[in-house]
């Protein structure tokens, strides 16, 4: 009777969730990639279709296993109905081949961007960044990983067969509506996928599996952890392996972070346990906790609705198969060699401050940057070319944010004034600030490209906070030839140059006509000296590349670059 009841309660759990194998995107190897975006009909649901989006497929995308030192070429092909870009997350790229929302591909164009990957092995991902569009186009399925392998990381005797003992897990939640169609800024994302996969099930062998973790949701923060709370390797961050494996048995991970994960199976050869989403271990004031903000009256209209918020999500169903043939069977006690970058090596400590925005009523945004919404052609920072920098992040809103920054890898260095834990000192390109005038610090080198004119991205990886205007730009500045423009003054000087705020113009001579100008040559201000060889003018408080034009009542003229930092 008992044997009974218990097989007809393992017939109707079976019976409801329905179990689906693990979809494992295909790979994209060598140096030649090549990407179609299109849109397509998945059924998330039998019989029910909902529109997608992916590349090379109808939802997501191939994960891209590049070499480090190699020269890629990619072709980026829309064949979207909508203007796009595609943006090589964590990637240490110039500003032009970043495909940041200034690199725009309207439908049917292909974009080509080369670069050599300079990058360590790590786990990077790819989505598309255009501005307003980006959680659109992410929600709807275009995300892949990206994966970079490296010398150093052959030499570990790690898992990489990718599929075999080394999987990806890209986690997202997705809202649907009524009508089965994905919904985009949404806070019912009660949809939980893991690679697109609903209840997924997967067999991992009795022996070291690698996972390849992205949180790649829209806002909903990650607390991997396992159903029996079994412990596991953290081996590498965002952009890197870490120096020595960290043994965790949750991982906190906002979205747009990746983890790089060893389980160690060898002893649990038939068993059964649940990769999980411990909900209920988030803090309030993180997405996916039980309250969004820290206080209890700080709000997210809709948020108390959604089942996940608080709870424990389950994200797949791990059955441990026979080992493979030669297993990888032991964990290295030491991995990747680096030095962090030294607080004392900084050239200069930045400032970026979260708000919510004026009016704006509760946690639901818009929020600011440094009193900034993103605007297209503004700069908000400027980074000297070479510099040291730590960024102090400073939040001043109920609600934790993933901040991310295009072009560096960096290093945590502090979070509400303590060192960070082992876990989180290793490469990094987002990091999770916590509400309620939290602080966090890292610091970057800013090395190898610079632009004038195609400014690199800061923002909040919480989409639609992002599409909301949470962004800021940064051109990285090469100062070498802002001095060598040809000038008919003798004796002329002009300082600092970079300059942090005013420049002084000595050795002048007649009566005189000083602009400024932006780099696109409009006029910002323009004023007139007299009777003086010395003047000290102030620049415009947007940071970026300038021309000083001095031009003399005989006709003498001058232009010089000016760079505001
Ligand atoms: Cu993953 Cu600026 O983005
Ligand atoms: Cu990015
Ligand atoms: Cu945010």
């Amino acid at each position: 009777m008992k044997n009974l009841l218990l097989s007809l309660l393992v017939i109707s759990t079976t019976f409801l969730e329905a179990q689906n194998p693990l979809f494992i995107p295909s790979t994209i190897t060598g140096t030649s990639i090549n990407l179609i975006l299109d849109t397509g009909t998945t059924q998330f649901y039998p019989g029910r279709n909902t529109k997608t989006m992916g590349a090379n497929g109808i939802l997501l995308a191939p994960t891209i296993i590049m070499e480090r030192d190699s020269f890629v070429n990619i072709t980026v092909d829309n064949q979207l109905p909508d203007t796009t870009t595609m943006h090589w997350h964590g990637l240490h790229v110039s500003p032009e081949n970043d495909g940041g929302p200034h690199s725009i591909i309207p439908p049917n164009t292909i974009w080509n961007p080369q670069f050599t990957v300079m990058d360590k092995a790590g786990t990077f991902w790819y989505h598309p960044h255009l501005h307003h569009h980006t959680d659109k186009h992410v929600s709807m399925g275009i995300a892949g990983l990206l994966l970079v392998r490296d010398a150093e990381e052959a030499s570990l005797n790690l898992p990489m067969t990718y599929g075999v003992d080394e999987f990806p897990i890209i986690f997202q939640t997705k809202g649907l509506d009524s009508l089965d169609q994905i919904e985009v800024h949404t806070e019912m994302d009660t949809v939980v996928m893991v690679n697109g996969t609903l209840d997924a099930t997967v067999d991992f062998p009795a022996q070291i599996v690698r996972l390849r973790v992205l949180n790649g949701s829209s806002q909903r923060v990650l607390e991997f952890g396992f159903s029996d709370n079994r412990s596991f390797s953290l081996i590498g961050t965002d952009g890197g392996l870490l120096s020595a494996p960290v043994s965790l048995t949750r991982y906190r991970m906002g979205p747009g972070q990746r983890a790089d994960i060893l389980v160690d199976l060898s002893s649990s050869l038939g068993q059964n346990f649940k990769l999980m989403s411990f909900g209920s271990g988030l803090p309030n004031g993180h997405y996916g906790a039980t309250a969004p903000g820290i206080q209890t009256w700080q709000l997210i209209p809709g948020y108390p609705d959604n089942p996940l918020n608080g709870s424990n999500i389950q994200l797949l169903d791990i059955d441990v198969v026979a080992q493979t043939s030669s297993p990888i069977l032991t964990i290295p006690t030491t991995l990747a060699n680096f030095t962090p970058l030294a607080a004392s090596s900084a050239d200069l400590t930045r400032s970026i401050t979260f708000t919510v925005a004026p009016g704006a009523p509760d946690l639901g945004g818009p929020f600011l940057m440094n009193d900034t919404t993103f605007v297209h052609g503004f700069v908000n920072d400027t980074v000297l070319l070479g510099a040291t920098e730590i960024w102090s992040l400073n939040n001043h809103t109920g609600i934790a944010h993933p901040f991310h920054i295009h072009d560096v890898q960096f290093f945590i260095l502090s979070q509400n004034g303590a060192p960070p834990p082992p876990e989180l000192q290793g490469y990094h390109d987002v990091v999770l600030v916590p509400g309620n005038f939290s602080n966090v610090q890292f610091i970057a080198k800013f090395e190898d490209f610079a632009s004038d004119t195609v400014p690199y991205m800061y923002h909040c990886h919480m989409l639609p906070h992002e599409d909301m205007g949470m962004m800021g730009q940064f051109l990285v500045l090469e100062t070498v030839g802002i001095d060598d423009i040809n000038t008919n003054w003798d004796n002329l000087s002009i300082y600092p140059n970079p300059t942090e705020g005013n420049i002084t113009i000595d050795g002048l001579k007649d009566l005189k006509t000083i602009k400024i100008l932006s780099i696109d040559g409009k006029l910002i201000k323009k004023t007139d000296v007299s009777n003086s060889v010395s003047t000290k003018i102030d620049m415009p408080t947007t940071k970026g590349i300038y021309l000083l034009e001095i031009i003399s009542t005989d006709g003498n003229k001058t232009i010089r670059k000016i760079i505001h930092y």
